[in-house]
């Protein structure tokens, strides 16, 4: 059976950037297969890894079947569905790297050929041999002529190789996914609008590849537009490695202003102070943003709030949002003690410039304070789905007599993730401290907690999501340790404590 290794974790494993991998998967020397790395593909390529000697590839096992045992027990009724499509997904794993094996021996067998014919020109018995040669490959031909992977048993498994133009981004398509679903899942900023054939808005141009429409649409392309091969993404599902021309955005001034109703699907009261709100949109109206924006919520048109969006932008359709009881605030009043199931909130927005820099290659830290840590989670989950950190660390800073509230859900990314490191900081002092020892307490902690992992700070990039006077402190001590201030990325959008 194939073993697959995320780029960023057969980075780690030779000890290399993931630029160099990605520049080998680029030049054609490294083969992905749904953005994963074959083992035995990457000991070809450094065959001076001594791979077995290292327990990495024992902790990546083990990373993997704890993965495979939260997936079980945590659904358990659907157990049987989740382990066919595991198995799917290995045996396409496998198909694709006999297809690969098959491609390679094709091209050795050509080069044998030529030079028997170049070396046979003046020698019988080459001349023998090469005609043995042919003939042996004709029967063999013969027998193979038909390509199973063309077998439509098999295709609807192949995940096809999807590459943007002018950002050449990449990622892989499977199944039924449109060109936008598996786009997005793959945290990629595309353009788009309705989801489903009106705006016109996820338009892109097919520059290499075939596609097939999967969904009815009612968007009219120009006679112009459809001669230079325009297409809607959210209405085709690619059926062969394909190339497209696709507008992305590049920062929050690309993304719409947006007004979406939409429902309540699960209300979550982790402690008395806090609530977790599940919100769905409507199917052809989904919310599209940044990690780390914020919108304005409302109820019955006029109680409203501006609240951090707390979860993925790979995941438009449910939103998550962290709300706080706050005396003066409207809207947490009526979220704690009216607000029902299925009862419509309007999302407005989204807003703000609190955004993962894409293009910044280097490790990340992220710090939060409290409740500030929804920003910090949706751009966690965004640079985890995007894969663009060697290794990501996350502090979050708390009350003298809080837990971090979701310190689970971080513990558990630790289990899944081999890059991901969390630390909660506390600072251990009495309940009844006065907050702004906490604070004190807590800026000390973090400091030693930072000089104790050693990390190259100055060559790292910053994300702080806390209120003031916090959010100061930190950026000072952060300053102080040579970060260059295009590395310190400070979340404004929150008020003094
Ligand atoms: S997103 Fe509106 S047509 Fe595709």
């Amino acid at each position: 059976m194939a073993r697959l290794l995320s780029i960023s974790k057969a980075a780690r494993l030779i000890g290399v950037k993931r630029k160099v991998l990605q520049k080998k998967i680029q030049d054609g020397e490294l083969v992905t297969f749904e953005g994963m790395i074959d083992i035995d593909n990457l000991l070809q390529v450094y065959p001076q890894t001594k791979l077995y000697d290292d327990s990495m590839l024992e902790k990546v096992e083990h990373i993997m079947a704890t993965a495979m045992r939260k997936v079980v027990s945590q659904h358990s009724s659907d157990v049987n569905t989740e382990l066919l499509a595991t198995r799917v997904r290995i045996l396409n794993n496998e198909l694709m790297q006999a297809k690969e094996i098959i491609g390679q021996y094709s091209t050795l067998i050509q080069k044998v050929e030529s030079k028997l014919t170049q070396l046979s020109a003046e020698n019988n018995e080459l001349l023998q041999l090469k005609s043995w040669f042919k003939e042996l490959l004709q029967e063999n031909h013969a027998v193979n002529t038909k390509d199973e992977t063309t077998s439509p048993r098999i295709k609807p498994f192949a995940a096809n190789h999807i590459r943007l133009l002018p950002s050449t981004r990449d990622y892989f398509s499977e199944g039924n996914e449109t060109l936008l679903e598996s786009g997005l899942r793959a945290g990629l900023a595309l353009n788009y609008g309705c989801s489903n054939g009106n705006c016109g808005l996820c338009k892109a141009k097919l520059l290499m590849g075939t596609v097939e429409q999967s969904r009815f649409y009612d968007y009219v392309f120009s006679e112009a537009e459809k001669q230079a091969g325009y297409l809607l993404m959210c209405s085709n599902k690619a059926t062969s490695d394909v190339v497209l021309e696709a507008n992305e955005a590049d920062s929050a001034a690309d993304i719409p202003y947006q007004e979406i109703d939409t429902r309540i699907k699960k209300m979550e009261q982790i402690n008395p102070h806090l609530l977790i709100l599940h919100l769905k949109t409507p199917r052809t109206q989904r919310l599209r943003f940044l990690a780390g924006q914020y919108v304005n919520l409302s109820v019955k048109g006029q109680i409203n709030s501006d609240y951090a969006l707390a979860s993925c932008p790979c995941d438009d359709m449910n939103i998550q949002f962290h709300i706080t009881k706050e005396a003066g605030n409207a809207f947490s009043q009526y979220a704690f003690y009216k607000l029902k199931h299925n009862e419509t909130i309007t999302i407005k927005g989204p807003q703000g410039n609190f955004l993962l820099d894409e293009s910044a290659s280097k490790e990340l830290v992220f710090i939060a304070w409290d409740t500030s840590f929804s920003a910090i989670k949706s751009l966690i989950q965004h640079a985890m789905s995007l894969e663009i950190a060697d290794k990501i660390y996350f502090y979050w800073l708390t009350s003298c007599d809080e837990v971090p509230y979701l310190d689970n859900l971080c513990r558990s990314w630790m289990d899944a993730f081999d890059n991901f490191f969390y630390q909660h900081v506390s600072p251990y002092v009495e309940h009844q401290t006065e907050r702004k020892y906490c604070y004190t307490r807590a800026m000390e902690e973090l400091a030693k907690q930072l000089t104790k992992d050693a990390l190259p700070l100055a060559d790292m990039e910053f994300y702080i999501s806390a209120p003031e006077p916090i959010l100061s402190d930190i950026e000072e001590f952060v300053e102080a340790h040579h970060v260059p201030r295009a590395s310190i990325h400070l979340d404004t959008f929150l008020h003094d404590i």
